[in-house]
């Protein structure tokens, strides 16, 4: 990563076809794979960047929220990589990254990012609506009550009979679909900022199940579209209302569920300010977001110590 901003290269060692098999992330394979994969990752990253490891400032690495066993991986090999080239570690929440995917030059072109901003961030394990007021200066808004979005694509996915990961697979199959063919309950919980999916995904079961007993044929593509529509509605109106009562200058969609091109869609029809996303292959995990957040930290003069340790269960914090 260059100012952290430009990306000089960005490899991703992607687990979803072990996973696929499973139906789901199988927590002690996915860290048996980051073991395997971690230092050719690293290898061929160095190599496509076309540095040396003299040319390099810092070493970033995420150790949470996220799968303890994974996070213990990244945060081991960093440390070893930084203990034995000399170079600082600086360690970065997964969040956080996600949100500065948003900082990552496109095209050669970085986006022109203004505090304050709203941010959802939507992933497979979380759901959290914050406001930033400038780098390292967070406010949670609100949160998932129960089910993080990207968890409520994957649960009905399944449900449906549609391959791992269930968001992209129903995105998909929702374009055959009549989204207003099934009437899915909202919880806007009296316009807070919190989220609930949990009923949303009990009320797909249910409908399943009955169409099932009564031996018709599972419209998924109806019931995908439904179901996304749904969620994304309930997604961009609380952002928007958020970004409204904050005074929001833009509103930024982060994590893997602002792949969704619904999601992206709607905000962008009901924002009053600039709505800022980034590209599909940035949303989803990756490292070159882990180093720009990095990056704001490092110039900031954060450093961690050989104490650095995993923290599976934490937040965004400033
Ligand atoms: O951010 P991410 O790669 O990993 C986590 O940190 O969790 O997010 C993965 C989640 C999965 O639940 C996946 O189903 C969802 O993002 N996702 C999508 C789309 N692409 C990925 N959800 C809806 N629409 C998509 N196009
Ligand atoms: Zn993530």
């Amino acid at each position: 990563m260059e100012e952290g901003r430009f990306i000089r290269s960005n490899v991703i060692a992607s687990q979803i076809e072990i996973h696929r098999q499973y139906g789901g992330v199988f927590p002690e394979m996915a860290s048996r794979e980051h073991v395997r994969a971690i230092l050719p990752v690293i290898r061929e990253a160095i190599a496509e960047a076309e540095v040396s490891w003299e040319d390099l400032d810092g070493i970033a690495v995420t150790y949470g929220p996220g799968l303890a066993g994974s996070l213990l991986v990244g945060v081991n090999a960093a440390k070893g990589l930084a203990l034995g080239r000399g170079l600082p570690l600086v360690g970065v929440n997964h969040l956080e990254g996600h949100i500065y995917a948003n900082w990552l030059a496109t095209d050669g072109e970085p986006p022109d990012i203004q505090f304050p901003f709203v941010c959802l961030i939507v992933s497979g394990g979380h759901t959290e609506l914050v406001l930033v007021a400038d780098h390292r200066d967070y406010r949670r808004l609100g949160g998932t009550l129960d089910d993080a979005a990207g968890e409520a694509f994957d649960k009905v996915g399944r449900l449906l009979g549609l391959e791992y990961p269930g968001g992209p697979a129903i995105e998909g199959v929702a374009r055959e679909g009549d989204s207003i063919a099934f009437d899915l309950p909202r919880a806007w919980l009296q316009g807070s900022c919190d989220f609930s999916f949990s009923g949303l995904k009990t009320a797909v079961l249910r409908l399943v199940r009955a169409l099932e007993r009564e031996g018709k044929p599972l419209p998924v593509a109806d019931l995908a579209a439904s179901f996304q529509l749904a969620v994304v509605d309930v997604l961009a109106e609380k952002t928007v209302a958020a970004a409204r009562e904050f005074d929001a200058q833009q509103i930024l969609l982060a994590g893997g569920v602002s792949a969704n091109q619904l999601l992206r869609q709607r905000v962008r029809k009901r924002a009053e300010v600039p709505v800022l996303y980034p590209p599909p292959i940035l949303c989803t995990d990756n490292a070159a977001m882990i180093a720009a957040a990095g990056t704001v930290r490092f110039r900031a003069g954060e450093r961690s110590g050989w104490d650095l340790d995993v923290l599976p269960g934490v937040g965004l914090v400033g």
